[in-house]
């Protein structure tokens, strides 16, 4: 049994392979685009990239599982679709028997405008021809909150656009370790997990990581505050904005025990993960 991961070099991608090497003593491929980079003992690097397919079909060719890292490209969704359509096709055409594909929480409910192109990969994958693993989670949740602290303890309120808005953050390193252990689980083929943290947190919650109280604010409100205190441009400031139309709503608002159950021990909680995050953001 041979494991590839894609994106080895990336900090998810690299979370992955660290945990992996805990649970398998078979031998670990990472597909990077450097493979002179430095990396980790025990992995082996070889090259692919997601725009020279032809590379991963090389790097591929005798791995039966592989972890297609549908990592974040930029704000433009069809740059994700093109590139991770292409992975999942070199990895097709390569023979592997089983894909695991990371994909986005609760799909049926974002509407956020950058994760519209993984509903046709979900759908890529069921048609790719190897067995299938789809998980479903948001990897950038807590930094994308975690920064609402940062800003928050910066002004002495924390203010965003996020009256009665639940989310379920989890950990990065909880989220690698469970696509490590479904890497190594064939019984999970054909089934889509959503990767959720194990609670619901709201602002008020987040606010109190800083000590600080939350002001709900409308859109409007919120990309003035960010621009007058923070100087972003209004753009940026309301692509922000856009994400919390999906914290209010009902997506990833519900915490599910698939988390806790892949690692085989109490997932990280809510307002830790955010803490972490906030611990390791640029001042
Ligand atoms: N569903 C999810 O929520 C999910 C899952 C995974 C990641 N992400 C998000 O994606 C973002 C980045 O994740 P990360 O931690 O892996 O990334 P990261 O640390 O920023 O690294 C990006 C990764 O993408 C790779 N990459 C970029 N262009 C590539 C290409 N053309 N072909 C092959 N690989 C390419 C990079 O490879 P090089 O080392 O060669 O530059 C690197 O491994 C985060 O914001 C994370 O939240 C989201």
């Amino acid at each position: 049994m041979t494991f590839a991961v894609t994106g080895g070099h990336g900090e998810f991608g690299s979370a992955v392979v660290a945990q992996l090497q805990t649970l398998t003593d078979q031998p670990v491929v990472a597909t990077v685009r450097d493979p002179g980079k430095p990396g980790a003992a025990g992995v082996e690097y070889r090259p692919g990239d997601f725009d020279d397919p032809a590379t991963l079909r090389a790097a591929l060719a005798d791995i039966e599982t592989v972890l297609v890292n549908a990592t974040f490209f930029g704000a433009d969704p069809s740059r994700r679709l093109a590139r991770v359509t292409a992975a999942i096709g070199a990895a097709a055409e390569a023979g592997v028997r089983r894909i695991v594909l990371t994909s986005w929480s609760d799909l049926e409910r974002a509407t956020m405008p950058t994760v519209q192109d993984y509903g046709e990969l979900e759908a890529t994958v069921k048609a790719a021809g190897p067995a299938w693993t789809i998980l479903r989670m948001a990897v950038g949740l807590g930094d994308a909150v975690a920064r609402d602290v940062v800003w928050g303890r910066q002004q002495g309120e924390l203010v965003a656009p996020a009256k009665d808005a639940t989310i379920t953050p989890s950990t990065p390193a909880d989220l690698a370790a469970a696509a490590a252990a479904a890497l190594v689980n064939p019984s999970l083929d054909g089934a889509v997990l959503e990767l959720t943290g194990p609670d619901a947190i709201g602002w008020d919650e987040l606010a109190a990581i800083a000590g600080i109280p939350f002001r709900a604010v409308d859109d409007d409100e919120f990309v003035a505050w960010v621009v007058t205190n923070f100087g972003l441009p209004e753009a940026v400031a309301r692509q922000l904005a856009a994400l919390y139309a999906d914290f209010r709503g009902a997506w990833a608002g519900t915490p599910t025990s698939t988390l806790g159950d892949l690692l085989g021990r109490p997932a990280t909680s809510g307002v830790d993960a955010v803490r972490l995050r906030v611990d390791r953001f640029p001042a």
